[in-house]
């Protein structure tokens, strides 16, 4: 068959049926210094099949995807592309072969334009000079059918975090892929942008293409894939058709265990430690165009309140304002305890006792430093004695929280940036949990973070709570919210369209809420 004919879906029946496969990769092995990533692997993936590749944090996922995506050169084992050989010396390569992948940290040049970014390397030229009118009007073509409402001459820097994510998933999704890779790509979408990638996925294999895709939203595995496989320390530990296999089995594959959800205990908040009154965000670029308009709420001590909402709602955009992280202009009244404060910068939030995990953890990571100081960032405060650093109880704290998050990492001495995605995140955690802020404002806190660290850091938080922490959580993960919250805020168009206690919380009541019907 030519390659440029695309196969319909009876053509894939039997394709599929016939047991060729798109890729197969044979005893793929890649070391780390300290570690194995990925230990003889052997996996392969048919036409118009949609593959979840799930395994708890550092068990290798994304290691194994950019080996076939032409990311990692130095491994050992043999990768078969429609049957012939296939060793790509990099992304380019691997792009032109027909396997184009989303990474799990999307990286963007700020100040280049949407359009610029989506086809940085190959930009269309005439002449050798670029064609811009060329490459807007592509982007264009390939943002709108996407459905995206994004001016391609935009800065990319000017998009939050979850619609630069949908710009280049847009991107891959444009190409004529044979294989397209997915690194937890709905980690920073909210579920009404999750469902429609999956209609796109589903679109694309009935052309035969084939999909792996990764994440730790389990909801979305059991919705979306044909096919579902484990992966624990380097190798694969499970493989299931999706519709033969129960959450429970594999999340016990997963943790290699089966864990006992928490529940919160009763408790009733204490008075109000947080209280915003008409906050009102403005966009950075357009300081006309409010992202939240005169929004008013409290958060008491002892209590978790959520904050949830689609992309755009306002939600992350009121959390980064009352922390004074926000970059447009930003006014109304904020007090603490009772008294109004004036919090122009995230300094100011630090001095007067709040702590905020932002949405990008190379916000707030020091890569380059080891996971020992970068645990310990928020509360050098509280292991300091008489102005000497206490290193001892320092280092016995960060050993700790690894020991209970369960982060995958040679030593507490080990960078940061050489952890796996989740590990990072994990880290991150860490420090807000270790730190002793009595305000916590945490967005998207569990982002990317497997089920058995979930479990751990929603005890943690269970703590804090009973010890009267104010805990605020902005999140695009409407069931970590169900699981946690008190109370939930769901913002819609800037404002507040209701709110849900406990008992009333669900995934399906958020959903309505934060759309119009
Ligand atoms: N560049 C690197 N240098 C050193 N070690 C690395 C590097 N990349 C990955 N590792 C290690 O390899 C192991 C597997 O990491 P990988 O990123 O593949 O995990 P993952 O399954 O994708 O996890 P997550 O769910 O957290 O994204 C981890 O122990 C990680 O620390
Ligand atoms: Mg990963």
């Amino acid at each position: 068959m030519p390659a440029s004919v695309a196969p319909d879906s009876q053509d894939v029946a039997r394709v599929l049926a016939s047991g060729a496969a798109v890729v197969s990769a044979r005893g793929i092995t890649k070391e780390f210094p300290g570690v194995v990533a990925v230990d003889n692997l052997s996996l392969s993936i048919a036409p118009g099949e949609i593959l979840a590749l799930l395994g708890q944090n550092g068990a290798g996922k994304s290691t194994f995807i950019q080996i076939l995506a032409g990311v990692h050169r130095g491994y050992r084992g043999e990768i078969a592309l429609d049957g012939k050989p296939y060793q790509p010396a990099s992304v380019a390569e691997a792009e032109a072969a027909g396997v184009a992948l989303v990474p799990q940290e999307v990286n963007v040049a700020p100040d280049l334009t949407v359009a610029e970014n989506m086809y940085l390397n190959a930009e269309p030229t005439r002449f050798g000079f670029l064609d811009r009118p060329l490459l807007l009007a592509r982007a264009r073509r390939v943002l709108e059918g996407f459905g995206l409402a994004v001016d391609p001459a935009a800065a990319m820097g000017s998009l939050d975090l979850s619609t630069q994510q949908l710009v280049i998933i847009a991107r891959a999704l444009s190409k004529n892929a044979r294989l397209l890779i997915l690194d937890e790509p709905t980690a920073a979408l909210t579920e009404a942008e999750a469902r429609r990638l999956f209609e796109r996925m589903r679109t694309l294999t009935r052309r035969g293409v084939a999909i792996v895709f990764v994440t730790h939203r389990l909801p979305e595995v059991f919705a979306v894939s044909d096919r579902i496989v484990i992966m624990r320390d380097g190798r694969i530990c499970g493989s299931y058709a999706t519709t033969e296999v129960s959450r429970d089995t594999v999340v016990a594959q997963m943790v290699g265990g089966v864990r006992t959800p928490i529940a919160l205990g009763e408790q009733k908040p204490g008075a109000v430690a947080l209280e915003a009154k008409d906050l009102t965000v403005a966009d950075p670029a357009d300081p006309t165009r409010l992202r939240v308009d005169r929004v008013s709420l409290q958060a008491a001590h002892g209590e978790i309140l959520g904050l949830f909402g689609l992309l755009g709602a306002g939600c992350i955009e009121a959390a980064l304002a009352l922390y004074g992280a926000w970059p447009g202009k930003v006014s109304g009244r904020i007090a603490l305890d009772g008294r109004d404060v004036t919090i122009a910068n995230p300094t100011m939030a630090v001095a007067h006792g709040m702590g905020l995990m932002a949405q990008d953890r190379r916000d707030c990571l020091l890569l380059e430093h080891t996971v020992l100081d970068n645990a310990l960032l928020a509360s050098l405060g509280a292991i300091t004695h008489r102005g000497f650093l206490d290193v001892g109880a320092g280092q016995r704290r960060a050993q700790e929280f690894v020991r209970l998050l369960d982060i995958k990492t040679p030593s507490i001495e080990t960078l940061v940036g050489t952890l796996s995605g989740g590990n990072q995140q994990k880290v991150q955690v860490a420090r807000w949990l270790i730190a002793d802020a009595r305000i916590l404002i945490l967005i998207d806190p569990t982002r990317g973070v497997d089920v058995g660290a979930r479990a751990e850091i929603k005890r943690v938080w269970s703590d804090l709570r009973a010890d009267g922490r104010a805990i605020v959580i902005a999140s695009t993960d409407a069931e970590e919210l169900v699981d946690v919250c008190d109370r939930v805020l769901v913002f819609r168009r800037g404002a507040i369209a209701g709110e849900l206690l406990r008992a009333d919380l669900s995934e399906e009541t958020l959903l309505r809420m934060a759309t119009d019907v």
